[in-house]
């Protein structure tokens, strides 16, 4: 479903008070999304839950950001990002994520997944685009196998300049 829909130049701004959120399984299925998610992304509740979270990837992230992603939350620890999202009219809408695991009661079991998503400030996000469309571009000259080194390694260039982790550079600029 998702590969025939074609992105459009048309975004959706979220405004200062919307949060978007949604819960996922240890997989990456949805199982659940709030009203404000499923406005943005343009599915019925029925489409959403039981897919794959990346129903609503937009083919300008890059592969790189999703690896750290899964990386940092699959060893437990809550992640930071800016993410550009489609919705299901091709349209898009950019937002500053948080993604922490949630754990089975009293255990270390990673149960699912929880994120809380915000309206982005618009300065950071142009540092950010461009940050982006860099590793897309170095992504896709490394090919299919090496793009998750090829774009990381854009990325860590920029944060390791700053004499920042990626958590602290993500959160300060
Ligand atoms: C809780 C949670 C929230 C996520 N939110 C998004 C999101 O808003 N947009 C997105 O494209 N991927 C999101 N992902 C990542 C997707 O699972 C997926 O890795 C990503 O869309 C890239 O798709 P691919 O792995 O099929 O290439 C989220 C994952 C989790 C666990």
């Amino acid at each position: 479903m998702q590969n025939k829909i074609v992105p459009t130049d048309k975004e959706r701004v979220m405004t200062a008070d919307e949060l978007i959120v949604s819960k996922t399984d240890a997989t990456g299925r949805l199982t659940y999304c709030n009203r404000i998610f499923i406005d943005y992304a343009g599915y019925t509740e029925f489409e959403l839950l039981g897919r794959q979270h990346n129903i609503v990837r937009h083919p300008d992230m890059p592969r790189s950001v999703f690896h750290l992603l899964w990386a940092t939350i699959k060893s437990g620890n809550e992640f930071f990002g800016y993410v550009k999202n489609m919705s299901k009219d091709g349209s898009f809408y950019w937002v500053f994520a948080n993604v922490t695991p949630s754990y089975v009661a009293g255990t270390s079991e990673i149960l699912g997944y929880f994120s809380v998503r915000r309206k982005p400030d618009l300065m950071k996000l142009k540092v950010i685009e461009s940050l982006y469309k860099d590793m897309l571009i170095a992504e896709r000259q490394a090919g299919a196998r090496d793009a998750v080194g090829a774009g990381t390694d854009v990325l860590m260039n920029v944060v390791n300049a700053t004499g920042k982790d990626y958590r602290e550079f993500i959160l300060s600029i």
